[in-house]
């Protein structure tokens, strides 16, 4: 469980993290979603103790990183995937972490091989791909094996096979009953595995809700093809917006894919196809956040790893 309340982040003239409220919950994928520059590793960063909030509070497991007795145990990050010792290998710079919070060499190869890095382990880590360095940063989060994990845009950079092992772990961690709380900027990424959503934009919360009700929210689009395309919008009426788009094809305004297939289902309609409207879904979640998109050219750079520091 993470619970933050009224957390604030200023820097300079920049709010980035304004009065933000919300509880990360165990079991669940909770996807942490908002533009670059809106403020989601910065809130990450304080729920990790490595950055001190200018007033509100993060905690996890009802404490505060600070207070927590052995925090790899309580909690696993992958934040910066670049902030490795390029000189040290996979194996020593997991050694090294382990080490100092009373972690075995043996639990140090088992989450070298969980992650898929066993044979690579002894290479010196400047020879990583990124997807490598990704997969280390997971092994790192990993090491305690804690309940609660928090991963900053995981699958960035990723091939598609990385992205597809990626989700596969996060189900999985929270199908253990993990707490899971896991950032990107993608939409789509987040409308495949998350079970819940955190939207952000320019430091406050705008949403938070169940991935299906978030959609909805966003008036966000299904289309839908059925030989009985005029029962079907019958029984999707009462419940959405209905547009017929061919004789056989509807377009829903409102409900998410499973609840048209759901409710064709129950009403013994056949479907032969059903598809949610990608493109629409990441327009919707731009108006969403639109006028709290932060334009590239008045971002300060941040220090990334000076700050993260691991
Ligand atoms: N160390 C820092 N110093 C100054 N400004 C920062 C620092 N870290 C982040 N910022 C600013 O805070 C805002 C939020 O950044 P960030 O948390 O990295 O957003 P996100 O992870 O959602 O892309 C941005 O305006 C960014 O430029
Ligand atoms: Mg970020």
């Amino acid at each position: 469980m993470i619970s933050v309340r009224g957390l604030t982040k200023q820097y300079g003239g920049v709010r980035a993290v304004d009065d933000l409220t919300f509880d990360v919950e165990p079991g669940k994928v909770t996807g942490f979603l908002g533009p670059n520059g809106a403020g989601k590793s910065t809130t990450m960063r304080m729920v990790l103790g490595l950055d001190r909030p200018t007033a509100g509070t993060a905690e996890v497991a009802g404490r505060r990183y600070a207070d927590l007795a052995a925090p790899l145990r309580e909690v696993g990050a992958l934040l910066d995937a670049g902030a490795v010792h390029p000189g040290r290998s996979g194996r020593a710079h997991l050694r090294i972490a382990a080490r100092s919070n009373g972690i075995t060499v043996r639990r140090v190869d088992e989450v070298l091989a969980q992650v898929g890095l066993d044979r690579v382990a002894r290479r010196r880590t400047k020879g990583y791909s990124l997807g490598m360095r990704q997969r280390l940063g997971i092994a790192g989060a990993l090491l305690g094996d804690p309940p609660v994990l928090v991963f900053d845009e995981p699958v960035n950079g990723l091939d598609l096979d990385g992205v597809r092992w990626i989700r596969g772990l996060l189900r999985g961690f929270a199908d253990e009953g993990r707490t899971v709380l896991v950032s990107s900027h993608l939409m789509s990424e987040m409308q495949l595995v998350a079970d819940r959503v955190l939207v952000i934009g320019r430091g406050r919360l705008l949403a938070d809700a169940g991935i299906e009700d978030v959609l909805r929210g966003l008036g966000h689009r299904v289309r839908v093809r059925s030989p009985r395309a005029e029962q079907l919008h019958g029984v999707l009426a009462d419940r959405a917006a209905v547009e017929r788009v061919t004789a056989e094809e509807l377009e829903v305004t409102g409900l998410a894919a499973a609840e048209v297939g759901d409710l064709a289902h129950a009403a013994g309609v056949p479907v032969h196809r059903l598809a949610e409207a990608e493109q629409s879904l990441e327009q919707a979640y731009l108006a969403l956040t639109e006028g709290s998109v932060e334009h590239a050219g008045h971002a300060p750079e941040r220090p990334a790893a000076a700050e993260v520091g691991r």
